[in-house]
C-alpha cells in the first residue's frame, strides 16, 4: 500500500450529512450500529437547510386526502417515467415519515386546530387530477433548516460518529465487488483516512454547480455520483435536471413555490397572467417543468419584463404582510438582502434556475445500488446503498413535483438504513482489505497534490458551467449539443494541466476545488451524453427538435458509463406495488 494511512472501522460509513445522511445514521445509531458520517461541511450546512416549502404527505389536515392520489399525482408528475413500486411506496410512508418528524422535534407550523400546517403545491390534486390539494407539510419556508437541525441533534443524542470537513475521494471495493468503505481526506490537515465499513451509503445530495445560475450550495458538485461513476457505476436519467421556475432573476436563490401555494402568481412584460393559457387548470400551480417552459417562452417571445426583458414577476404583494411575515419569512429575508425590496410591497423578478437532478445512482426501494444492462441482469453491488438527490430511486422519472424531494430523503434513508440493519446481521465481519485498495484512491489525491501551470480551476469551473448553461438548458437541440458536447470533451482535456492556487499547500481547500471540478466534468459529461441521446420531450428534457413524448421509443430509463463515454437502457417499473398502474396518458394541468 505504500504510504502508510491512518484507519478507522465502524458499521456502516455514511456519505453526507443532509437529510438522506441523517436520517438512515439515525435509523441505525438507534439500532445500535456504529455509524460514522462523513461530511464536506458542518452537517448542518448541508442543503437540505436550503429548502424551503415543505415535504408532501396525505395527512389531509387542510383538504381531502389519500396515499393513492399523492401517488397518481407522483406519476403524472414524473411524465410517466417513474418506477411505479418505488412511487407507492414512497406515498404510503410519507404521514407516518411526517409523524416520525414531529415526534422528533421539528417545529411545523400550525393549523389553528394544532395540526400541521399544508400549503398547496404545484401538480398535486385530490381525487386523481381533480381540484387542487394542500398536501405539502410545512415549518413557514424553512422546513429544510427545520428539519436538518432536529436531525442532526437526535443524532447527536444517538451518539453517531461525526467526522466534520473531510472529503470523500474514492470508494474501496475487493475483488469481489464489495464495497469496503472509503477513503477520505480531512481538509484542514490534507490527511488522507481510510473509514473501513461493512456498508457504505452515498448520500451526498445533488450537483447543482453544472449550471452557472442555481438555487444550489456552492458544496452540490455531485461528488457521490462521480465517485459511483469511477467505481464502474453507471449514472441513471442524467438528462432530467429540473429548472425551478422562481430563482431570483440574474442571482438564482430560490423563491419557494410556497409563494404560489399562498396565493402568489406570476406576471409577464403585459401584466397578463400567462399561466392561464399554458395551464387553464391548475395555473401557477401547475407542475415545474411547465411552469418554467412558460416563463421561457414569455420571455423569447419578447414578453418579459424589465428593460431587456428578460424576466418575468413574481407577484405576492397583494397577500399582505401579514401573510408574507408569518408563511413567507425567508422570502422576505431574502428579498430584502438580494433585491433591497419588500416582496409585501413589490413583485419579485424571477426566472428558472437549476434546481434538481432527478437521475443518479441507480437503486431498488430499499436504497441498494443495483448494476444493470451492461454488466447483464440487474444485480447490487454488495455493501453499497445510495438515498437521496444523488440516487436515482426513481421516484421522480423525468419531473419532480416541489416537497418531493424532502419527502423522498427521509423515505429512502430510512429505507435504506433498515436494509442494512438486515445486512449487518447476515455480515458480521469486516472483509479483508485487499493489498492494492487505497491505490487508485491515494493516487487520485496524490494527482492533485501538484499545482500544474494551467489555467485555474475556477476558470474552467464558470467555463463548464457556461457551457452547460448555453448548451443544456431548459430548452435542447441535437446541434447545441453536439457541439456541447465537443466543448466538453476540451475541458476535460483541459482540467489535466488545471492550476491550483497559489497557497494550495496551505490550505486544502484549493484541493478540494479540484477534486469537485473533477467531478463535475464527469457528471457534465453523463448528463449532456444522455440529453442528447434522447429523442422526444419528456418531463423536464425539452427537445425542440422532438417536441412530443415518444412512449413507443423512450419509455425507458438511461445509463451513462464513464468507461468509454456509453449509454445504455433499461425498462421503467410500470407495475406498482400494491394497486394498479397508471398508465400513460397526455398530460395536462
Ligand atoms: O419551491 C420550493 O420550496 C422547493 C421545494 C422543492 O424543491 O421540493
Amino acid at each position: 500500500m505504500g504510504v502508510p494511512v491512518e484507519r478507522r472501522r465502524f458499521d456502516t460509513l455514511i456519505l453526507g450529512a443532509g437529510g438522506a445522511g441523517l436520517r438512515a445514521a439515525l435509523q441505525l445509531a438507534r439500532a445500535e450500529a456504529r455509524v460514522a458520517v462523513v461530511s464536506k461541511v458542518f452537517p448542518t450546512r448541508s442543503h437540505t437547510v436550503a429548502a424551503q416549502g415543505g415535504v408532501n404527505a396525505s395527512l389531509a389536515n387542510v383538504t381531502a386526502d389519500n396515499w393513492h392520489w399523492h401517488m397518481y399525482d407522483t406519476v403524472k408528475g414524473s411524465d410517466y417515467l417513474g418506477d411505479q413500486d418505488a412511487i407507492e411506496y414512497m406515498c404510503r410512508a410519507a404521514p407516518k415519515i411526517v409523524y416520525e418528524l414531529e415526534h422528533f422535534g421539528v417545529p411545523f407550523s400550525r393549523l389553528d386546530s394544532g395540526r400541521i400546517y399544508q400549503r398547496p403545491f404545484g401538480g398535486m390534486t385530490q381525487n386523481f387530477g381533480g381540484e387542487q390539494a394542500a398536501r405539502t407539510c410545512a415549518a413557514a419556508d424553512r422546513t429544510g433548516h427545520a428539519i436538518l437541525h432536529t436531525l442532526y441533534q437526535q443524532n447527536i443524542r444517538a451518539r453517531t460518529h461525526f467526522f466534520d470537513e473531510y472529503f470523500a475521494v474514492d470508494l474501496v471495493r475487493d475483488e469481489e465487488g464489495f464495497i469496503l468503505g472509503a477513503l477520505v481526506m480531512a481538509i484542514e490537515s490534507g490527511e488522507p483516512l481510510l473509514i473501513e465499513a461493512k456498508t457504505t451509503l452515498i448520500a451526498t445530495g445533488g450537483c447543482g454547480q453544472l449550471f452557472r445560475t442555481n438555487t444550489n450550495a456552492h458544496i452540490n458538485t455531485g461528488d457521490g455520483m462521480a465517485m459511483a461513476l469511477r467505481a464502474g457505476i453507471p449514472l441513471q436519467d442524467m438528462e432530467f435536471f429540473q429548472f425551478h421556475p422562481t430563482g431570483i432573476a440574474g442571482k438564482g436563490m430560490l423563491i419557494t413555490e410556497g409563494a404560489r401555494g399562498e396565493g402568489g402568481y406570476l406576471v409577464n412584460g403585459e401584466g397578463e397572467r400567462f399561466m392561464e393559457r399554458y395551464a387553464p387548470h391548475a395555473k401557477d400551480l401547475a407542475s415545474r417543468d411547465v411552469v418554467s417552459r412558460a416563463i421561457a417562452t414569455e420571455i423569447r417571445e419578447g414578453r418579459g419584463c424589465g428593460p431587456k426583458k428578460d424576466h418575468v414577476l413574481l407577484k405576492v404583494d397583494h397577500l399582505g404582510a401579514e401573510v408574507v411575515n408569518k408563511r413567507l419569512p425567508g422570502i422576505r429575508d431574502l428579498c430584502r438582502t438580494f433585491l433591497h425590496i419588500e416582496p409585501a410591497e413589490t413583485p419579485i423578478p424571477v426566472f428558472p434556475t437549476a434546481h434538481y437532478v432527478m437521475g443518479g445512482i441507480p437503486t431498488d426501494r430499499f436504497g441498494r445500488v443495483v448494476t444493470p444492462a451492461r454488466h447483464g441482469p440487474e444485480e447490487g453491488v454488495p455493501g453499497l446503498y445510495a438515498a437521496g438527490e444523488c440516487a436515482c430511486v426513481s421516484v421522480h422519472g423525468a419531473n419532480r413535483l416541489g416537497g418531493n424531494s424532502l419527502l423522498d430523503i427521509l423515505v429512502f434513508g430510512r429505507a435504506a438504513a433498515n436494509h442494512i440493519i438486515g445486512f449487518l446481521a447476515e455480515h458480521r465481519y469486516h472483509r479483508p482489505l485487499p493489498g492494492d485498495a487505497l491505490d487508485r484512491p491515494l493516487e487520485r489525491l496524490a494527482r492533485w497534490d501538484q499545482k500544474g501551470e494551467g489555467e485555474t480551476v475556477a476558470q474552467l469551473r464558470a467555463d463548464l458551467q457556461k457551457v452547460m448553461e448555453t448548451h443544456c438548458g431548459v430548452f435542447r437541440t441535437e446541434e447545441v449539443m453536439r457541439e456541447g458536447i465537443g466543448r466538453l470533451k476540451t475541458i476535460r482535456a483541459r482540467l489535466a494541466d488545471v492550476r491550483l492556487r497559489d497557497f494550495s499547500r496551505a490550505f486544502n481547500t484549493a484541493r478540494v476545488e479540484a477534486l469537485e471540478l473533477e467531478n463535475l466534468v464527469d457528471i457534465s459529461m453523463a448528463t449532456m451524453m444522455a440529453a442528447g441521446a434522447r429523442q422526444e420531450s419528456r418531463g423536464a428534457h425539452s427537445r425542440i427538435d422532438y417536441p412530443k413524448r415518444d412512449d413507443g421509443n423512450w419509455l425507458k430509463h438511461s445509463l451513462y458509463f464513464l468507461d468509454g463515454d456509453v449509454l445504455d437502457y433499461k425498462p421503467v417499473r410500470t407495475k406498482p406495488i400494491t394497486v394498479e398502474s397508471f398508465p400513460p396518458k397526455e398530460r395536462v394541468y
